[in-house]
């Protein structure tokens, strides 16, 4: 009797958790990406700029072994959070001409290769800067309420799950690349105050044009990327830990804007997604996961080659990216992709589902 009880209890319980869970959960109706060569899923194919990745091997792992233009051997993070969403398991590039604004309606990227939160950063390569890329949001907006309707539109506008991920090339394409840049105007923590001050505003802007749900992704242990330890020549080619302290600094700021906004902002629920964590577990322990490399990518040597450089004439490529965390000298592997965004799914995203 007493089990039966308890039974009981428990379905009332579970009743209640999962109409909870219903009713607050609002279905995201469509996933909606800014950012970088992490996010990118082929945008930069359609602007001059030497940041691209449309041929072999990129993309060999990739359904129909297609080189699109994301930075990996496969699929990138923001594919496997749209299908864990119940969403299509690919999002595509809004400047991909594939595709039109029936397949954008539940899902696009403005994302750009080798952009960043400063201007100076998307000049390095000619890449989009993010202040375009919202600019293609709001022709984007335009081109839904022409397909759905006001009503509808509005409704997938403020439903959508938002995110944005980029960063790290601001610290490494450009911070510590050109020292008579950014750096002979900013300390490093200066710098980051800057990139901050450029998120919070782009954060703002998007909430103004009717954006509820945002994610905020951190940047990843920067100083393990293989380049990095490539260079790190006097370190004995381990991981660069001042970088990777920059990164941690700065994923402290972006977390506690995450916080400040969403008092600001009425209605908006801003999470701060961190893939710095479960990155550096990767790294320190690749076996747990099945990975056998994690000092070099797959492509080439691992050492330096990205883009045009890792092309399919070198003999060096490895033959199962499975075993590596890194595709390339600076982007990781499918599989590291799906790991850290299942992560993600489960913590920072979990109440939007
Ligand atoms: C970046 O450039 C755009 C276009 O020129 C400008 O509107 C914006 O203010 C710039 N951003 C910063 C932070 O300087």
């Amino acid at each position: 009797m007493a089990h039966l009880c308890m039974y009981i209890k428990w379905f009332i319980l579970t009743q209640f958790l999962l109409t909870l869970v219903l009713r607050t959960g609002a279905k995201v109706p469509a996933i909606i990406v800014f950012g970088d060569s992490s996010v990118d899923a082929g945008n930069n194919n359609q602007i001059p700029t030497i940041a691209r990745s449309n041929f072999e091997p990129y993309g060999r792992d990739f359904s129909g072994r297609k080189a699109t233009g994301r930075f990996s051997n496969g699929r990138i993070a923001t594919d496997f959070v749209s299908e864990a969403f119940g969403l299509k398991p690919t999002i595509p590039a809004y400047l991909d001409p594939a595709y039109n604004i029936a397949d954008f309606a539940t899902g696009v990227t403005f994302a750009s290769a080798g952009t960043g939160y400063d201007n100076a950063t998307s000049n390095v390569l000619s890449v989009i800067p993010i202040w375009k890329e919202l600019v293609y949001y709001e022709d984007y907006q335009k081109r839904l309420r022409a397909y759905l309707g006001e009503t509808k539109a509005n409704q997938v506008i403020s439903d959508a799950l938002y995110m944005i991920s980029m960063g790290t090339n601001d610290f490494l394409e450009n911070y510590y690349t050109f020292p008579a840049g950014r750096q002979s105007q900013f300390t490093v923590t200066q710098y980051e105050d800057f990139l901050i001050g450029i998120a919070g505003n782009f954060i703002k802007e998007l909430y103004g044009l009717g954006a509820r749900k945002i994610s905020l992704g951190g940047l990843p242990p920067m100083g393990c990327l293989p380049l990095e330890r490539a260079t790190n020549i006097a370190g004995g080619n381990q991981c660069l830990e001042s970088y990777n302290n920059v990164a941690l600094e700065f994923n402290g700021k972006l977390k506690m804007l995450a916080t400040t906004l969403n008092k600001d902002l009425p209605g908006l629920k801003l999470v701060f997604s961190n893939p710095y964590y479960i990155f550096t577990y990767l790294i320190r322990k690749p076996a747990t996961y099945g990975f056998d490399v994690t000092s070099m990518g797959c492509c080439a040597t691992g050492m330096f080659e990205m883009g045009y450089s890792c092309n399919r004439n070198n003999l060096l490529t490895c033959t199962n990216a499975d075993k590596y965390v890194f595709w390339d000298a600076f982007h990781p592997t499918q599989k590291t992709n799906s790991i850290i965004s299942n992560y993600l799914v489960k913590t920072a995203l979990a109440g939007f589902l």
